[in-house]
């Protein structure tokens, strides 16, 4: 990841202590010349553990939640670029507090949307998660609202205004509360073998850095509008299982509830609006903003996009990319 880009501006990640957020400021204060990174989240420890491993002099770390809207328009003062990236994200949790999902995921992002607009931020991506596509829980329905906010949201902020896109990906290798560590901590227990929910499983896979690389590199493509969806792999979880394990014996403790057997990240009722790039899918607005001329098959990077095709669904399950056993394991050493 290198963005000449960010030399010399201001950045803002909400949700900056997590997962995404820790590799992020990282990569940026390696690669990039930021004048200023501002990290927003809640928790005053995360932020004070944050503090100690990052002692640049361009950090900066600001308490506040995106439930509330008045901080966030203080804290993005004279901020050129924004990540959004604060969210409640455990499936089980949506489903049994679904109100304070809502208020974070839905009434947060278009906090975020009206804080970026009042202070004329430049571009903004907000992250997203291959359950917002045909979602089935709550976590998911949350963020396909957060996702129709921010594109929708280019509409409001008028030429010339702060442009807003959509990352959308998969599980990320070993980030809090995900499966690779929670084996791993059963493992060192000695809890075997491996539950799992039910063999047929498949899911898309990548690591942070990817992720990361891909947030970057889309706040050069966007004209604002977008969900950017990179092509990943798949992977089975009898294979993790067996990676993490050794064995493939495991024990099935069946589908949690709102949990699918594979994921989606381009449903098919998306596919006539969405194009195809080397490394990545683009669905296009389903709305028509002011600003027709915007050309969605060639990004600002000039990289050309082809329609997909009415019948093209980006699914976990027919991924023609499925990660073996061996390069699972290879992840997991150089990851983790
Ligand atoms: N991890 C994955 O597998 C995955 C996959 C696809 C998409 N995503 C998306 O990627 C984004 C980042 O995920 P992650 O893995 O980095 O999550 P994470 O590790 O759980 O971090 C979430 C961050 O958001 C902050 N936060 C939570 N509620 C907040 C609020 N109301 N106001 C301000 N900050 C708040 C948390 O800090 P405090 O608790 O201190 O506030 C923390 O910094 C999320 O939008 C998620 O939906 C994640």
């Amino acid at each position: 990841m290198v963005s000449e880009m960010f030399d010399g501006r201001t950045l803002l990640v909400t949700g900056g202590t997590g997962s995404f957020g820790y590799r992020f400021v990282s990569q940026c204060l390696r690669l990039c010349n930021p004048k200023k990174i501002i990290v927003y989240s809640r928790d005053e420890l995360k932020q004070f553990e944050m503090q100690q491993q990052f002692t640049h002099p361009a950090m900066r770390y600001f308490l506040g939640d995106v439930r509330d809207k008045h901080r966030l328009k203080a804290a993005m003062r004279d901020v050129d670029f924004v990540v959004h990236a604060a969210a409640l994200k455990q499936v089980p949790a949506a489903e049994y507090n679904p109100n304070e999902c809502i208020k974070t995921n839905i009434n947060g992002a278009q906090n975020v949307i009206d804080a970026c607009i009042e202070n004329g931020v430049k571009r903004v991506i907000a992250l997203s998660t291959d359950k917002a596509a045909n979602p089935v829980n709550l976590y998911g329905a949350t963020k396909l609202a957060s996702d129709k906010l921010f594109v929708a949201a280019n509409n409001i902020s008028g030429a010339g205004g702060t442009r807003f896109a959509v990352v959308r990906y998969g599980n990320v290798v070993g980030s809090r509360g995900s499966v690779v560590p929670f084996y791993r901590q059963l493992l060192k227990q000695g809890k075997t073998p491996l539950p799992v929910t039910h063999e047929g499983m498949t899911r898309f896979w990548i690591t942070l850095d990817q992720g990361v690389d891909f947030v970057v590199k889309n706040f050069q493509r966007m004209h604002g509008g977008e969900i950017f969806v990179p092509k990943i792999p798949s992977i089975r979880i009898l294979d993790l299982v067996e990676a993490m394990s050794g064995v493939r014996e495991h024990d099935i403790i069946g589908i949690r509830p709102g949990e699918k057997l594979h994921e989606v990240m381009l449903p098919e009722e998306m596919a006539h609006h969405s194009l195809e790039f080397e490394d990545h899918y683009v669905i296009t607005p389903a709305i028509k903003f002011f600003d027709k001329s915007i050309s969605y098959n060639v990004n600002k990077l000039n990289e050309t996009g082809k329609p997909v095709g009415d019948k093209f669904e980006y699914n976990s399950g027919t991924n023609p990319h499925f990660l073996t056993v061996r390069e699972l394991q290879e992840l997991d050493r150089l990851t983790l």
